[in-house]
């Protein structure tokens, strides 16, 4: 399969048809037992981790936040950044409004397990996690899951965004949920079985049976 750099792709197909495992081949947690990864020419075996690992941010499907402050978790993603792209990661998740709520702002503190917040609130800290790292590689798994529709529209227009800077790739079990990409690829039992726009996929009706 390729990846489009510069794109939204989107990597599609139920549970257990390994779209996790396939992006944490993508992060090197794991070598290919079989085949190869390139990125351009280069095989990933050829980055150095922490080279490679500055290369991609990384929302998995069961975020991480940390006690300590909004800030802090969001910083998390790139401990150098200046405040603009603080500021920049926070707009792109739509966390403004939220912490705008907060007495304290953006150095609210979070409780254990972030037990004061929302599924969608700490997606949305997550993502702004991976925006902030400016990474030339964002990585998405089932990112969206928790956010309403309006805030679900208004994150893919932070991942169009960012196709300035960055090559997106967001997984979900949902063809229709990941329209907006560029770029599709359908998984099952592993095994790429189709790729291509979203208007290729759906309007092929052998691959509407294997949805169905
Ligand atoms: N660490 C692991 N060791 C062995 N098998 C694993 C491991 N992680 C996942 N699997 C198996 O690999 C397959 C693919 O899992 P994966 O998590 O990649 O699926 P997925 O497409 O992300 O599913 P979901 O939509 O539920 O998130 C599944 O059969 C799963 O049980
Ligand atoms: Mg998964």
């Amino acid at each position: 399969m390729t990846i489009k750099p510069n794109r939204i792709n989107a990597i599609v197909g139920g549970t257990g048809c390994g779209k996790s495992t396939l992006l944490q081949l993508l992060l090197k947690f794991y070598k290919p037992t079989s085949g190869s990864i390139h990125a351009g020419s280069v095989p990933l075996e050829d980055f150095k981790e922490a080279d490679w690992r500055n290369a991609v941010g990384y929302v998995p499907q069961k975020n991480h936040l940390f006690t300590g402050t909004m800030e802090e978790n969001i910083r998390l993603g790139n401990v150098t950044a200046t405040n603009e792209e603080l500021l920049n990661a926070i707009e792109d998740a739509n966390l403004r409004p939220l912490i705008e709520s907060f007495s304290n702002k953006h150095h609210t503190n979070l409780k254990p397990k972030a037990a004061n917040m929302s599924g969608g609130q700490k997606q949305r800290v997550a993502l702004a996690r991976a925006f902030i790292s400016n990474a030339p590689i964002l990585m998405f798994d089932d990112s969206l899951s928790a956010l309403d529709f309006k805030t679900s529209e208004y994150v893919q227009a932070s991942f169009r965004k960012n196709t300035n800077v960055s090559t997106i790739i967001v997984a979900s079990q949902d063809i229709h949920a990941v329209s907006y990409a560029d770029h599709i690829v359908i998984l099952d039992k592993g095994k790429v079985v189709a790729s291509g726009s979203y208007q290729q996929l759906t309007a092929d009706d052998s691959f509407r049976v294997k949805e169905g």
